[in-house]
């Protein structure tokens, strides 16, 4: 950089190409248009089949999606549209979506009450997941619903034949995410025993009262 450049200003190259650095480094945008939440409400209507009438699934394979983050929502979408996340039966539904729908589908969905979780919970696996939560440091992120990154999906109350799937993806590198990296590494440690903990654990996790007007 010349050092004739007066302090606190730099040239335009420069900061385009910070910009494209940092963008290649943390290539997680902070803005979307905001949604529509009625016309997500119709655009859903074809979802309900699979995740239930405003986002709660009662079919363990598929997750709900009442009371997620917007931002996720939209991430996921966009991800199963480009082909970064896969599933044989999500993936067509996600193909065609428009960057409109899914910003009105993402807030049609946060502004749902999320699901109640559907067992009992269990003391000792409670306790055990509570560790491992810790020890993992799934908590930091994972927490509650104000804490994480906001493209960090709320897991209480998710079934936990879903929450295994994705952890055991996640392990075997298989699962796309938007970063591509934070939760392929969190679950490389996780052993088999130890992914059924946990899974159990989220899943009986009381689900936090949802926000008014849904997150953001
Ligand atoms: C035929 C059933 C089916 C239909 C219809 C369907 N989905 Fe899905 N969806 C799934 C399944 C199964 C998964 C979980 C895939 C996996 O295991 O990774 C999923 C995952 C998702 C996820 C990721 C949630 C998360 O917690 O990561 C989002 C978001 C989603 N679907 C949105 C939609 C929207 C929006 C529609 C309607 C346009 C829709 N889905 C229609 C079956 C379906
Ligand atoms: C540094 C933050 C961070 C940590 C630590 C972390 N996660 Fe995550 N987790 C995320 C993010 C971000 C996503 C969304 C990834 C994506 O883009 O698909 C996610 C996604 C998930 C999902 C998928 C949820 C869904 O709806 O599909 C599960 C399950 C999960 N994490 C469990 C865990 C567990 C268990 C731990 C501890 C072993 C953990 N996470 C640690 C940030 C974190």
């Amino acid at each position: 950089m010349s050092s004739t450049l007066r302090p606190g200003v730099l040239p335009v190259a420069v900061i385009v190409a910070a910009a494209i650095v940092a963008t290649a480094v943390a290539p997680v945008p902070i803005a979307f248009g905001a949604g529509d939440v009625e016309a997500g409400r119709r655009k859903a209507g074809p979802c309900a089949a699979c995740h239930g009438a405003d986002g709660n699934s009662t079919n363990p394979a598929v997750p709900s999606l009442a009371g997620q983050p917007t931002f996720y929502t939209h991430w996921q979408l966009v991800l199963f549209r480009d082909g970064r996340r896969r599933d044989p039966q999500m993936s067509p539904f996600g193909a065609n979506l428009t960057d409109a729908d899914m910003a009105d589908l993402a807030a049609y969905y946060a502004a749902q009450r999320p699901p109640r979780p559907s067992t009992a919970s269990d003391a000792d696996t409670s306790t055990a997941g509570q560790r491992l939560a810790q020890v993992h440091h799934c908590a930091s992120c994972h927490a509650s619903e104000l804490a994480g990154p906001r493209y960090t999906p709320h897991l209480a109350g998710q079934s936990y034949a879903y929450l295994v799937k994705q952890l055991r993806e996640f392990k075997a590198g298989t699962r796309g995410e938007l970063d591509g990296a934070t939760m392929t590494s969190a679950a490389q440690p996780l052993t088999e025993q130890e992914i059924e903990i946990l899974a159990r654990f989220y899943a009986n996790l009381p689900v936090a009262p949802a926000t008014p007007g849904g997150r953001p």
